[in-house]
């Protein structure tokens, strides 16, 4: 008997199944970061087709640091009370949400020239180009602090829990890289070094928020790229993580738009899936560690995923784009129809007018 839709536990967060919304940004919110009803609406229906766990597309800490159009907010108190409407919505629909929070950096092309990218050293980003900000200790304890103020907004809005995007090359996850981070103090060179930036950041959020509010981290399984941070590097890390109390880890990986082409390659011994692309590092790490996993990443497959969780310890499953063409999806599969996802795994859900499936759910 399938796992899929029995409930489970993410630290003290009780989950009626084992479907998590990825972290999506939606490109709606306003220019400053608040909520629109465009927005309630998408979160309200996510949860009436149950979704078990919904995680928010990622929100900014720091008012001058937005590195995409239309993200939500979390760099002040003034989003405290729309927050509320917005947790409790969905626990009026009995789901659970989670904030995900990130400072993006030189991963986006985003009013580059208008804002400060702090990186931790300069080096420009492989895809973008964009050249950041070495930091200053002075700069990191500011970055360190924002992400623990808008993580005790979280909790003050309801939300269930935060995520740290330490995934995707955005800020947290240059500094674990060797390739990104080429720092000579305490935060670069050995792995400890570099992982220090992500260590305070929780650390901090925990003395905030207290030992019961779930703090979940998203991680890039490697870098797939000669120099980027390992697979047994990123093993290392969850380690570290688990010794911490960190209540559950997304195991993601950085391949966006290019994961048809990679699908079947290797990298540090492990193989891209066609279904869920990420599963084998993924699984490694739940062995590794006494902590929830969840994968992310190329889940479209009803019968894929329960082949997985039959056969991996992975226990729990998060899908960003088929939620995107199909946001009653969980419902339907819950209901046994078992047809096709109506998501092809284009990509082109990011548009100027929103984030949505440009495909199969042109409504917005
Ligand atoms: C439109 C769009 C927006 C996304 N926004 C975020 C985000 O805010 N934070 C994040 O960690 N990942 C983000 N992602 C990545 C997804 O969470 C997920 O890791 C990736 O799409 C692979 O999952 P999928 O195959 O189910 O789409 C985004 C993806 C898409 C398509």
């Amino acid at each position: 008997m399938s796992i899929l839709f029995s409930q489970a536990r993410i630290g003290n967060m009780t989950l009626k199944n084992r479907f998590v919304r990825s972290a999506t940004w939606e490109n709606m919110a306003t220019e400053d970061g608040h909520m629109t009803d465009k927005l309630y609406a998408i979160y309200e229906e996510l949860a009436q087709g149950e979704v078990g766990l919904i995680v928010t597309g990622y929100a900014n800490i720091v008012e001058e640091e937005k590195p995409n159009a239309g993200m939500m907010g979390m760099y002040n108190d003034s989003f405290i009370d729309e927050y509320k409407k917005l947790t409790e919505l969905v626990h009026e629909n009995d789901s659970k949400i989670v904030m995900q929070l990130a400072y993006g950096g030189t991963k986006t092309t985003h009013n580059v020239g208008e804002r400060v990218i702090f990186a931790p050293s300069e080096v420009p980003e492989r895809g973008t180009q964009t050249l950041g900000k070495a930091m200053t200790k002075d700069e990191i304890d500011y970055i360190v602090q924002a992400f623990a103020q808008a993580s005790r907004r979280a909790q003050q809005s309801g939300f269930d829990g935060v995520e740290i995007h330490a995934a995707h090359t955005y800020l947290i996850n240059q500094f674990l890289s060797p390739y990104y981070n080429r720092r000579e103090d305490e935060y670069g060179g050995s792995l400890e070094n570099r992982m220090r930036f992500l260590v305070e950041i929780y650390t901090e959020i925990r003395k905030l928020v207290g030992d019961d509010f779930p703090i979940l981290v998203k991680l890039t399984a490697t870098e797939f790229f000669e120099g980027g941070l390992t697979f047994d590097e990123t093993r290392i890390i969850c380690k570290q993580l688990e010794a911490m109390g960190v209540d559950a880890i997304i195991i993601s990986g950085n391949i966006h738009g290019k994961a048809n082409e990679l699908i079947g390659e290797q990298f540090d011994g492990y193989t891209l899936q066609q279904e869920g692309y990420f599963h084998e590092y993924g699984d490694v790490i739940s062995k590794d560690v006494n902590v929830p996993v969840i994968t992310v990443g190329g889940l479209s497959d009803i019968d894929a995923i329960e082949a997985i969780a039959d056969n991996t310890n992975i226990q729990y499953f998060a899908l960003s784009r088929p939620l995107l063409a199909e946001p009653h999806l969980i419902k339907r599969w819950k209901e046994g129809d078992k047809a096709v996802v109506d998501c092809e795994r284009c990509s082109k859900c990011r548009t100027r007018r929103g984030n949505f499936c440009v495909v199969h759910n042109k409504r917005k």
